[in-house]
C-alpha cells in the first residue's frame, strides 16, 4: 500500500490517498467520505483504463455534489420515505434532500466526513463515528469499512456497533464504466442480475413495499442482456426513475457471499463480477448524470456514463415491515462483505 498525501480538508486535516495494487489492479481510496477514487484495470488487449468514475483531484470530493461517486454511503442508504421512521414506537425524522424524501443518509452524509484510516492486512481500514442524534439518526454509531484487494478482487467489509438502537444501511456508490471512464456510456455493457425480484417504487422513488418478480419485465436480467436493450420500454417503472434505479432482491440468503451480478463490456472485453452478503443491490444506471460534473481528463459525465451497484439493505426498509430489517442494537455488531473481481476475456 502506497499513501500519499493528497490536500486538506476546509478545517485543514489531512487528507490521504492510498493506492493499493495487485494483479493487474490498481486502487485508489481516500478518507476522505472513504470513497473509491479510481480502479485501473487492462482490458482484453492489455490497455489500462480507469473503470470507476471519479476525480483526480480532492477539491471535487470536498465540494461535494457529485451524484455520489465512489463514496461511503451512510448512515442510511438510498430513500426514507418523508425522513421519517420509527424505532421501539419512537418516530425520528431525517432532514430530506431528495423532494419530500430523506436520500442517502440526508444531507450531510458520511462521505462528507474525514474518515479515520488504520492500514490492515491487504488494504486500509476507515472509520466514523457517528454522534448521537446526528442527522436526527438516534444512537452513537461506529461505522468500518475494509477495503482490501487480492488478486483480482476488490473487497468492502462493513461493520458497525450503536450505543442505541439506530437504523443502518452502508454501501459503496461507485460507477462502473467497463469501456474506462474516457469512453461514452454504459448502455452497451451486457448485464447479469441474479435476481428473480425486484421492489418497485412510486413516482418518488420510494418502495411501495411490494416485492414482484422481475419476470416478463425489462427488469429480467436473469440471463444476459444489453443495458441499453430495453431501457427505453414503455414500462411505467423505468419511466418512474429514468431508467434503472431499482433495488433488486439478491437470489439465495442474505448473511452469505453470493453472486448478485456480472457485467461485461463486450469491445474491450472487461467484466465486472459483484458477489455481496446483503439482501439486495441497487442497480442504477446513471440517470440523473447531466453532464454538470466534469470528471478525470475534463470529461462530463453524462446521463448513462457509469452505472452503479449498490449492494444493501431495501431503501425505505424502516417503513416496511416486510422487508428485512434494518435496526441496529446495542450490543450487536452489524456485519456484511461485497466483492468487486474485475476481469477481461
Ligand atoms: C441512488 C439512488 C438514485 C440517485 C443516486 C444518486 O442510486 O437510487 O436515485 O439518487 O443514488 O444520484
Amino acid at each position: 500500500m502506497k499513501k500519499t498525501l493528497w490536500g486538506k480538508t476546509k478545517d485543514g486535516a489531512d487528507v490521504y490517498l492510498y493506492t493499493l495494487t495487485s494483479g493487474n489492479l490498481e486502487v485508489r481510496l481516500t478518507d476522505f467520505g472513504a470513497h473509491l477514487v479510481g480502479v485501473r484495470a487492462p482490458d482484453r488487449a492489455g490497455n489500462v483504463a480507469d473503470v470507476v468514475l471519479g476525480f483526480d483531484s480532492l477539491d471535487s470530493y470536498l465540494r461535494g455534489s457529485n451524484g455520489y461517486q465512489g463514496a461511503l454511503v451512510g448512515r442510511f442508504g438510498n430513500r426514507i420515505a418523508k425522513g421519517r421512521f420509527a424505532i421501539d414506537g419512537v418516530t425520528y425524522q431525517i432532514p430530506v434532500n431528495n423532494g419530500p424524501n430523506a436520500l442517502h443518509g440526508g444531507p450531510v452524509g458520511f462521505d462528507r466526513y474525514l474518515w479515520k484510516a488504520r492500514e490492515a492486512d491487504g488494504g486500509v481500514e476507515f472509520t466514523h463515528v457517528s454522534p448521537d442524534g446526528d442527522m436526527g439518526f438516534p444512537g452513537a454509531l461506529t461505522a468500518r469499512v475494509r477495503y482490501t484487494l487480492a488478486g483480482n478482487t476488490l473487497r468492502l467489509d462493513y461493520s458497525a456497533t450503536t450505543d442505541k438502537p439506530t437504523i443502518l444501511n452502508l454501501t459503496n456508490h461507485s460507477y462502473f464504466n467497463l469501456r474506462g471512464d474516457e469512453e461514452g456510456d454504459i448502455l452497451g455493457h451486457v448485464a447479469e442480475l441474479a435476481a428473480d425480484r425486484y421492489t418497485p417504487v412510486d413516482a418518488g422513488q420510494i418502495p411501495t413495499g411490494e416485492i414482484a418478480p422481475v419476470a416478463g419485465t425489462p427488469l429480467d436480467f436473469r440471463t444476459p442482456h444489453a443495458i441499453g436493450a430495453r431501457i427505453g420500454d414503455n414500462f411505467e417503472q423505468l419511466k418512474l426513475s429514468r431508467g434503472y434505479d431499482h433495488n433488486f432482491v439478491v437470489n439465495g440468503a442474505a448473511g452469505t457471499l453470493r453472486r448478485a451480478a456480472r457485467v461485461t463490456e463486450p469491445e474491450h472485453g472487461r467484466t465486472l463480477t459483484v458477489e455481496t452478503t446483503q439482501p439486495g443491490v441497487q442497480f442504477y444506471t446513471g440517470n440523473f448524470l447531466d453532464g454538470t460534473v466534469t470528471g478525470r481528463h475534463g470529461k462530463k459525465y453524462q446521463q448513462r456514463a457509469g452505472f452503479c451497484l449498490e449492494t444493501q439493505r431495501f431503501p425505505d426498509a424502516p417503513n416496511h415491515a416486510n422487508f428485512p430489517s434494518t435496526v441496529l442494537r446495542p450490543g450487536e455488531t452489524f456485519q456484511s462483505a461485497t466483492a468487486f473481481t474485475f476481469a477481461a476475456e
